[in-house]
């Protein structure tokens, strides 16, 4: 593939693998193609990872680094996303950059709808895509707003009215300046190679082959050709390489189109933008199924599948849940198809889509075009899908309908229902079409259909891909969204009386989908700081620009030395069974391969041993999970020892009854349990006016930083030394557990990080386990080896966030008073400890959240299944524990009847300097600031109101409001590890090297430290270089986590650089006019050193759970969230119409940094509750290997409006400069995007007459959004009894 082409032969790697499997977008890059017939040149952008070379013949790849560098000119695409902050890991930069610099070559002045379609397939992990489509917003030509809409009270630009006031010196603070950006000037892009349009013009074609090791490619050069070879070779599959093939448009009577025949080559984006000329030209009666075909179009996969599939490609494949097909069929389309035997139309229906990707095409038969009919009049055509994300994701149930009526009736004539996703392939509802045709198209005929619908389509139980009853509901509520359009037709066409109302057309209408500009406030620095000193200005991440220009070294950018191996990890396949054999025979026949790795090659110690449990890094008798490692091979090429992995023979013998769900039925646990209770729980229980129990499960979440696990260990080759360079949040963890592994000292391994692509707390132990190995495989054959998981194998093996059920009994007043609560969390932690315990604990910690209930009661334990280990993930179980809590409160809620829950909240908050249920004290003045402050600027009570009416108003959609607040406690309660250590170099020429614990994975930290070195040592951050983060620099480091990195190392960094500054002090007093260069130089001269290591001695933080007091935290952060979402009943679907933040972060070192960890973690949060879910197999496969699977948000689901609001005039005695740490404790408030969604299911129950408490499990995806609203549809579909069955997948935990 391209990908592997421009990494590894011409060592271009700024075009990154993120997935390998088109769904993620990061090995985007330019295609361009002459095209001889128009003299044109088209271009498109295309993943990488799918492209085969062979098919680029005569094509130009344009990638990131063809179009800027520092070296030589930034281009303004890479320029502006690394201004407005919308690189932060940067691992996705580059990729957001070609499609976003493929657009301008094709559309210079974009509009908003452009820019979103363009990024429509490029997913970030970190960022929460608000920056990168502000930065982008700027080639728009409708960009230059004020950004003062938001708030409710200030006025914007687009609505007429005047900014917002401004403040300090006279302008609100921007967190990018746009005034200075480099102009776009098209005239300066690269140009297509002439020699390319010289050799398409002038050279005759040749058919091309290409032989591989394993394939033969051959690049026909005329349909003929194809047909011989198709004869010869008719298993060979036919990979189309142009995007734009020859298409006909059939007319009855010169200028009346009456069918347009497409090239089955043709990219669904040359097929869109024909379809879309079509729909201008024609009379709207003629378009019908086009506009049901662009209706789909714009759905399937991103824009860089969409440039590249083609769609006789989508047809044969004969996807089960096709976007096309079901259009195709339900439209009577057909295909052309030719072989030796001569050509022939074949109509695209049931006869020719016959199974699970087969169609009836005979292998040698080549689809040479599809006939797509203009619509007549009386016949109209519908297309509509549900899907688990808006964008690039494969539907859940998607269709086809087109009917026909009797001309000036409502009598139908023909009718043809297709779906997708309802079977082994696209399915035709034929019965149910046979039960409306020839009557009226009315609510009578219709509600008699969908009785034969559920009849004729019913799925079983067991069917793949799960959501049964979801699917079976759509194909109903699908029909009856058609029917509303229908039926609007119909009176539009004054064929029925009555026009539909307000309330029924809420079923058509679409969801809100414009982006507005977002604000982001914060505090300006104080008049009179120094330009120089950076402190509290929002700094650019200091390698954005290097990440834009695809120049920033990843682990897996490092050259390859001399010799270098590759290591592929063999995983066992059993849930739980006794290893009874490993050959390796076969896989050391492999060419290439150079050992396979077991346990019993591990010199040292096979156990990794954190939190004071020990893990076998390599299954050596038993296995309990699958996915668990078990032998690695090691191999000249990737390639290469994925064959021997392929060919290793596990002999197993299963054990009986592995666990997965069933933990607390059968006491599985990990110990310690833990528990702690405030006040008399039981007594108050007698005492309180009403008592009520429920419960939520939430799920899992993968980590899905976009760089996978990387790492690559050389062994020097003397003294026992190695250099491990890794992608991982703990170095000095990764080097002790080598070092323990090998045998050997600590001292000969040394550990190095420049900078992660995202890790979010799955870099830390999963990363030294495989370090370990990787380096077992380079001690034993003395060379390098390098270790790059691909996602799949990433997925399966790390595992990911606990999922939790909570259980609650809580006990109230008739006002709402919360007086006793009892909560019980069961952590589904797989099939090791890992540091399950220590996030068990952290749930118990928070379970109060902001809440002061005076009778308290909390039990946490970790349950052992035989899943994949679960691990620690931004939050660290305080995303689970406040969960249940906040539910609890909504049940509260619901039961007293109040429709604003918030109220609740309120009456139960802290209000005054308390002890939390731990006894820590503290003062929530600032957490009821932020409350209030949050329910102020996003207009909550007027909002609240408009949305009651909205809802009256609209039968099948609803909107939903939530207020969320957080208390989120920061540093390690684990008082050793709040330390930290810097060391910091002055160099003659003045230039400063900073080094210091912390790893930069996208959170700044280095941009962070270079502010704080600025300030102390008085110089412009240009003179300070962060390189990277190295054991051999600074010993003994912490994990960057608990959101404690900045608070820790900084106070380390501000320590060296205060030693220094007072060492330099007399040859400062000695020429007080002096530049820095010239003290620097002096100092030298005068024997003063130039070097000082600094150090921070942290809190002294413990939590004694036998007393059940402590003190874990160094303090709070605090924040409120508010979020509205509109959510469409009938799908399950929804968006999220606003969100509002406000956050007590303290004085924060870098707006930018903290905002871009606000937006990011609430996207991420938002992700959690209500889209992300991990899927196993009822035999413990995770079945949810890639994007393709596993949804995580996308463009498509930021909030539509996303304002975010520092609290001012915060102090923090507790870090260093009055900041916060903020990287974890926003994630929590997505749970408001979850509980409005909730809301606005409640509203849609309440109108079905459903009141009172419900559940609706986490995540709300639409599934579980569309079950819980309890529609019409719903109610229809008979539950599947349970234990009838063997379900898809797991219902975890
Ligand atoms: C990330 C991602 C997201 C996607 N999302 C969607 C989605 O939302 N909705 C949807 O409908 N699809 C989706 N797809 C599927 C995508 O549209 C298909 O992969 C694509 O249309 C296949 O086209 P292709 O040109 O790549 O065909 P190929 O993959 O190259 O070919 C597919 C098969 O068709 C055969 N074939 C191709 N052309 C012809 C021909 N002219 N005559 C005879 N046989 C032929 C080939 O031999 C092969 O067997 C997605 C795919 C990806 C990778
Ligand atoms: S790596 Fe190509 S799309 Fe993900
Ligand atoms: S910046 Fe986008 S994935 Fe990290």
């Amino acid at each position: 593939m391209l990908l592997s082409y421009l990494r590894d032969r011409l060592r271009l790697t700024g075009t990154k693998y993120g997935c390998g499997g088109g769904g993620c977008g990061a090995c985007t890059v330019m295609v361009s193609r002459y095209q001889p017939g128009t003299k044109t040149i088209l271009h498109y952008s295309a993943n990488a990872c799918l492209l085969p070379v062979c098919q680029l013949q005569g094509a130009a790849v344009t990638t990131v680094e063809g179009i800027g560098s520092t070296k030589t000119r930034v281009h303004p695409v890479q320029e502006r996303i690394a201004r407005a902050h919308g690189s932060q890991c940067g691992f996705c930069t580059p990729g957001m950059v070609m499609s976003m610099y493929t657009l301008l070559r094709n559309t210079p002045q974009p509009t908003m709808e452009d820019i979103r379609e363009a990024l429509g397939g490029n997913l970030c992990r970190c960022t929460g895509y608000r920056p990168i489509v502000d930065g982008f917003r700027t080639f728009c030509q409708e960009s230059n707003c004020c950004q003062g809409n938001g708030n409710g009270t200030a006025g914007c630009c687009l609505d007429g009215e005047s900014p917002p006031e401004k403040s300090g010196n006279g302008l609100p603070p921007q967190l990018f300046d746009q005034g200075d950006l480099l102009p776009l000037d098209p005239t300066q892009e690269l140009i297509f190679p002439p020699e390319l349009i010289l050799m398409a013009q002038t050279e005759p074609q040749m058919s091309q082959r290409f032989i591989g090791e394993n394939i033969v490619w051959i690049s026909p050069v005329s349909l003929d050709e194809l047909i011989q070879l198709k004869a010869d070779h008719p298993q060979a599959p036919l990979v189309i390489g142009c995007p734009a093939s020859h298409n006909n448009i059939t007319y009855q009577s010169p200028g009346v189109v009456c069918s347009v025949y497409i090239g089955a080559g043709c990219s669904l984006s040359v097929v869109k933008a024909l379809l879309e000329g079509l729909v201008q030209e024609l009379p709207e009666e003629k378009t019908e199924i086009y506009r049901a075909l662009l209706q789909q179009l714009g759905n399937v996969g991103g824009q860089q599948i969409r440039n590249v599939a083609s769609i006789g490609g989508n047809i044969v494949s004969a996807y089960p849940n096709s976007d096309l097909n079901p259009v195709l069929a339900a439209g009577s389309c057909k295909l052309s198809v030719v072989s030796k035997g001569g050509r022939k139309e074949i109509l695209l229906n049931k006869d020719f889509l016959v199974g699970f990707g087969k169609t009836s095409l005979k292998p040698d038969e080549i689809v040479l075009s599809v006939f797509i009919p203009v619509s007549r009049k009386w016949e109209f055509m519908g297309a509509l899908r549900q899907a688990p994300r808006k964008e690039n994701a494969l539907a859940t149930v998607t269709s086809g309908i087109r009917v026909m009526f009797t001309e000036g009736s409502s009598v139908v004539k023909e009718l043809s229902i297709c779906y997708g996703g309802v079977g082994p392939c696209t399915v035709s509802a034929s019965r149910t079409c046979a039960a409306i045709i020839g009557r009226p198209w009315n609510e009578q005929t219709l509600s008699e259909a969908y009785t034969v619908l559920l009849d004729e389509i019913s799925l079983s139980p067991s069917h793949p891909g799960g959501k049964v009853d979801f699917r079976r509901s759509l194909t109903l509520s699908l029909l009856f969204k058609f029917n509303l359009q229908i039926l609007h037709k119909l009176w539009e066409m004054n064929v029925i009386k009555e026009d539909l109302s307000e309330e029924m057309s809420s079923g058509i209408r679409p969801l809100p989908n414009q982006l507005q500009p977002g604000i982001q406030v914060f505090q300006p620095v104080v008049n009179g700081q120094s330009v120089d000193d950076q402190v509290g200005r929002p700094v650019m991440h200091h390698s954005a620009i290097s990440q834009a220009t695809g120049e920033a070294v990843y682990c897996d950018d490092i050259p390859k030395t001399d010799g270098e191996l590759h290591l592929v990890l063999v995983t066992s396949t059993r849930p739980h069974a006794k290893i009874r054999g490993i050959d390796v025979t076969e896989a050391l026949q492999v060419p290439g391969v150079v050992d396979v790795i077991t346990s019993k090659d591990i010199p040292g110690k096979k156990f990794r041993t954190f939190t004071g449990v020990d893990e076998e890094l390599l299954a050596e008798n038993e296995v309990s999970c699958v996915g668990q490692m078990v032998c690695a091979v090691i191999a000249d090429t990737r390639e290469q020892a994925k064959r021997g992995a392929a060919v290793v023979k596990i002999h197993y013998e299963d054990l009986p009854e592995p666990v997965f769900t069933e933990a607390m039925e059968k006491k599985s646990y990990f110990q310690p349990q833990r528990t702690i209770e405030r006040g008399n729980v039981t007594q108050a229980f007698e005492e309180v006016d009403q008592v009520y129990e429920g419960e939520i499960r939430l799920g899992g979440q993968e980590h899905f930083y976009m760089e996978t696990q990387s790492m690559v260990v050389v062994p020097s080759g003397e003294d026992r030394e190695l250099r491990v360079y890794l992608s991982c949040q703990h170095p000095t963890y990764a080097q002790e557990s080598i070092a323990e592994t090998l045998g050997i000292p600590s001292n000969r391994v040394s550990c190095h990080v420049k900078r992660v692509g995202g890790a979010f707390g799955g870099k830390v132990t999963k990363t030294s386990a495989i370090a370990c190995i990787t380096s077992v495989a380079a001690w034993r054959s003395g060379r390098a080896v390098r270790c790059v998981l691909e996602r799949g194998e990433d997925m399966l093996i790390t595992g990911a966030r606990h999922p939790v059920l909570g259980r609650y009994k809580v006990g109230f007043m008739n006002d709402g008073k919360i007086i006793a609560a009892d909560l019980h969390y069961y952590a589904n932690s797989g099939n090791t400890a890992d540091e399950s315990v220590l996030v068990v604990e952290k749930v118990l910690l928070h379970l109060d959240n902001a809440y002061n209930v005076p009778n308290l009661r909390g039990h946490s334990v970790a349950c052992k299944t035989n899943l994949p280990s679960n691990t620690a993930f931004r939050g660290f179980g305080v995303p689970q524990s406040m969960l249940v809590t906040e539910n609890m409160i909504n049940d509260v809620a619901m039961k007293l009847g109040r429709n604003a829950e918030e109220q609740i909240r309120e009456i139960n908050m802290y209000k005054e300097v308390s002890l939390t249920h731990y006894k820590f004290q503290f003062d929530p003045k600032n957490l009821l600031r932020c409350w209030d402050e949050c329910k102020e600027k996003s207009d909550y009570d007027s909002r609240r109101q408009a949305a009651g009416e909205f809802n009256q108003k609209n039968r099948w959609k609803k909107r939903g409001l939530a207020v969320i607040p957080i208390k989120y406690g920061i540093a390690f309660s684990e008082g050793f590890l709040n330390q930290a250590a810097s060391l910091v170099h002055i160099y003659k020429d003045g230039s400063v090297l900073v080094s210091h614990g912390g790893t930069e994975m996208g959170q700044g930290i280095h941009t962070k430290m270079q502010q704080v070195a600025s300030r102390e040592l008085h110089i412009p951050t240009s003179f300070i270089h962060i390189t990277e983060t190295s054991t051999s620099a600074v010993p003994n480091t912490c994990p960057s986590a608990a959101s404690f990195g900045t608070d820790a190392n900084g106070m380390a960094v501000k320590n060296a650089c205060e030693t220094l500054y007072r060492r330099l002090e007399p040859v400062r007093k000695q020429n007080p006019t002096g530049t820095w260069e010239s003290w620097v130089k002096k100092a030298f001269l005068q024997k003063i050193s130039l070097s000082a290591t600094g150090y921070y001695r942290g809190h002294d933080l413990y939590m004694d759970w036998e007393k059940q007091e402590g003190q874990p935290y160094a303090y709070f952060t605090y924040g409120a969230c508010c979020s509205e979402v509109e959510v469409d009943c009938l799908s399950g679907d929804y968006r999220t119409v606003r969100t509002d933040i406000v956050t007590d972060i303290g004085r924060s070192i870098n707006p930018s940094v903290d905002i871009g960890q606000i937006e990011g973690s609430f996207i991420q949060g938002l992700g959690l509750y209500t889209m992300e879910e991990l899927q196993f197999s009822p035999s413990g496969v995770l079945l949810t290997r890639g994007p393709s699977q596993y949804k995580i948000p996308a463009i498509c689901d930021i909030p539509l409006q996303f304002n975010v609001y520092l609290l001012s005039d915060s102090d923090n005695p507790h870090a260093i400069y009055s900041s916060k740490g903020i990287g974890e404790p926003v994630l929590f408030l997505g749970s408001s995007v979850f509980f409005a969604i909730k809301d606005a299911v409640a509203a849609a129950r309440a109108e079905a007459g459903m009141d009172g408490p419900f559940t609706l499990d986490s995540p709300a995806t639409p599934e579980r959004t569309c079950l819980a609203c309890n529609t019409d549809f719903t109610q229809k579909i008979p539950p599947s009894r349970p234990g009838s069955f063997k379900p898809w997948a797991l219902n975890i935990p």
